[in-house]
């Protein structure tokens, strides 16, 4: 994927987050006790050169809820996290994060508004963007130490606190070379815990990995949504999404189809598009 955006930087860098991530507890999140919104987009709208990638996509995300976008390769789910994220300003549309404020998209954006956008939420991606030639707990304590200033001996407690809860405690001087893929996966899930975010981003965090090791990261995911971390997570994983999901989106060409709490929508999807979808990937030989 090439890109364009001149606010685009490494995604490793991306992942390490920034300075207003809420403060706390290191793996159980704040959620209060209404279920107020935490995310609302509106009217989404991007393209890259002549192709409309989102043409005008809607989401709500209510705090300590799990959203899961589904949808065909190149329907617009990375964009849609990315957008969220602050990694790709849209074209139109807006945005509202934590009650505000609220970018309003077309006009040129503050730099500081994107930023305070990008901040609040931390990004999975699908390959681990760990860096490489830094240890695990470097890799875990380099967004808060560096970004978020936190203290280096406050912010390597909490790092090894994190890797004991995903099993990687002994992990903390190895190299990412040295580690499975789902154990760099679960570095890079505890990576974006570390910075506190108000918003959990994943995309397709175990579509790289061998079918063997994606039981472990799912079932890492699946913790953090019993413990009420909110989050938007993009995945083909079916099983998982159902159990997860609050609400899914099913997005294709660049457009949210059809949304609905997942026992609805995958047994009974209103629309066309989202049966053949489904079916596609329950019933990939049919
Ligand atoms: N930076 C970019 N520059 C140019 N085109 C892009 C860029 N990012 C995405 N696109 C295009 O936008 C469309 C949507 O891409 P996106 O990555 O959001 O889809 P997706 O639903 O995540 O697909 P997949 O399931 O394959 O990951 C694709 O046609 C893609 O080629
Ligand atoms: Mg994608």
């Amino acid at each position: 994927m090439s890109h364009t955006d001149p606010a685009d930087h490494d995604e490793a860098a991306d992942a390490a987050g920034g300075p207003d991530a809420p403060g706390g507890d290191a793996l159980a999140p704040e959620v209060p006790a209404d279920d107020s919104m935490l995310v609302t987009a509106r009217g989404i709208r991007k393209s890259f050169g002549a192709n409309e990638v989102l043409r005008g996509v809607d989401l709500e995300v209510r705090r300590g809820e799990v959203v899961v976008l589904i949808g065909p390769s190149g329907s617009g789910k990375t964009t849609v996290l990315r957008s969220l994220n602050g990694l790709e300003t849209p074209d139109a549309g807006s945005i509202l994060v934590d009650g505000g404020p609220s970018i309003e998209f077309g006009a040129p954006v503050p730099k500081a508004t994107r930023f305070a956008l990008r901040d609040r939420s931390a990004m999975v991606f699908q390959h681990h963007n760990l860096f490489p030639h830094m240890t695990v707990l470097q890799n875990v304590i380099e967004g808060p130490t560096q970004v978020q200033r936190v203290p280096r001996a406050t912010a390597i407690a909490e790092a090894e606190a994190l890797l004991d809860r995903v099993g990687l405690a002994e992990k903390r001087d190895a190299y990412p070379f040295e580690l499975s893929g789902g154990q760099q996966q679960r570095v890079g899930i505890v990576r974006a815990l570390a910075l506190k975010p108000m918003l959990l981003l994943f995309d397709e965090p175990t579509s790289a990995l061998d079918p063997e090791l994606v039981g472990e990261v799912l079932a890492v995911i699946k913790e953090l949504a019993e413990e009420g971390w909110t989050m938007v997570i993009v995945t083909h994983e079916l099983g998982f999404a159902r159990q997860v999901a609050d609400e899914v989106l099913f997005l294709d060409g660049g457009v949210v189809v059809e949304q609905g709490p997942p026992k609805e929508l995958f047994t009974k999807p209103k629309e066309e598009r989202t049966r053949r979808f489904l079916d596609r990937i329950l019933r990939p030989l049919d």
